[in-house]
């Protein structure tokens, strides 16, 4: 879609965390999805990863029109779509099923403004061990 995608883990190592692998990746899939969709060609959409003390914080930003801040609750709910996305594919379901899978994992979500664009950040507990 003529955008441009990076990743940045700025501190090198393993990183573990304890779930449904198939439901995280959904979970990634959704977000990243929606700027690809949400956003013209030529947005820049950057995936990265960072240690918080015993927690890890993953976002997924991009350059896109953003979610005004009185509908960044909203737009978790099922079917919910901003009118302006109304001629864009989509049925308004994607964030409901990341907030699912986010409770299921104790993920916290945070909204909020890159200034322009979306940042989504998720903070998770780090696991220490495989099990
Ligand atoms: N990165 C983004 N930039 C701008 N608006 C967004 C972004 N992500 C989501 N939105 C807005 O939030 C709405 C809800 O997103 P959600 O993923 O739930 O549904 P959808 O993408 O419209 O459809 P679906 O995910 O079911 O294909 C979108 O319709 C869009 O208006
Ligand atoms: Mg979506």
């Amino acid at each position: 879609n003529g955008q441009f995608l990076s990743f940045a883990a700025p501190s090198p190592g393993v990183w573990l965390v304890s779930g449904d692998r198939e439901l995280l990746m959904q979970l990634l899939v959704n977000l990243v999805e929606n700027a690809i969709n949400h956003c013209r060609p030529g947005t820049r959409i950057d995936l990265s990863l960072a240690a918080n003390g015993n927690r890890l914080v993953a976002t997924v930003r991009d350059t896109g029109p953003g979610i005004p801040e009185a509908e960044r609750d909203k737009v978790f709910r099922r079917l919910y779509r901003l009118d302006k996305s109304r001629s864009t594919p989509g049925s308004g379901l994607g964030l409901s099923l990341v907030r699912a899978i986010a409770d299921l994992h104790g993920v916290d979500i945070t909204l909020a403004d890159n200034q322009p664009g979306l940042v989504v950040s998720l903070s998770m507990a780090r696991a220490n061990s495989v099990v």
